[in-house]
């Protein structure tokens, strides 16, 4: 059931009181992947909105986005594309800035990663500010493919990352499992 596997995927994430800094609830999803039953229902739950959302590609977001993407394109029977941060792709990339709470940061997608006709669902392990998933849909649109959707394992709804995302999404539909 829905019930049934929010309490599993809840049971097996640690909130860990002032990581990376003073004041941070840091949400350690480390136990979840250590649990085949609860990583496999997680897998099985990202598979089906593959299916619903017709998605024929899968963006994960470093790092813990690739963890949680890679097993679900390989179930999928999809091709898996990472979105990094800046400067680690090896070929030629589309780079998007976005803001966070102090400066700006960059990431990249190889810019023949996606085509126009695929229809991508990002994934991430949290929605936060929204702006690490904000960028990574002007990079999917830029690359010229349409966006399926985006699916997240959780959202901290008090950071209001759907809020900010709203726009970005024109229409695509936000899961957090
Ligand atoms: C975290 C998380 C998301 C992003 C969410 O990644 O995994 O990708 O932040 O934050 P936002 O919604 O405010 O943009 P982080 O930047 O810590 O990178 P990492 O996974 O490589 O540690």
């Amino acid at each position: 059931t829905p019930d049934g596997l929010r309490e599993l995927l809840l049971s097996r994430i640690a909130d860990v009181p002032d990581h990376p800094k003073p004041g941070v609830v840091f949400k350690d999803i480390t136990p979840l992947l250590a649990d085949p039953a609860a990583f496999g229902a997680l897998t099985d739950a990202f598979v089906s909105l593959c299916e619903r959302y017709e998605a024929d590609k899968v963006v994960g977001l470093e790092a813990r986005g690739f963890i949680l993407a890679a097993p679900v394109a390989v179930r999928a029977g999809i091709g898996f594309v990472p979105v990094r941060k800046a400067g680690k792709l090896p070929g030629a990339t589309l780079r998007q800035a976005y803001d966070l709470e102090y400066g700006t940061a960059e990431i990249e997608i190889h810019a023949d990663a996606v085509a126009p006709g695929d229809r991508v669902l990002v994934i991430d392990d949290v929605l936060a500010t929204g702006g690490t998933a904000e960028a990574s849909l002007e990079l999917v649109r830029r690359a010229g493919a349409e966006v399926a959707g985006v699916a997240v394992l959780m959202e901290l709804g008090f950071l209001a990352g759907r809020q900010r995302l709203e726009p970005g999404l024109k229409g695509a539909p936000l899961e957090a499992l």
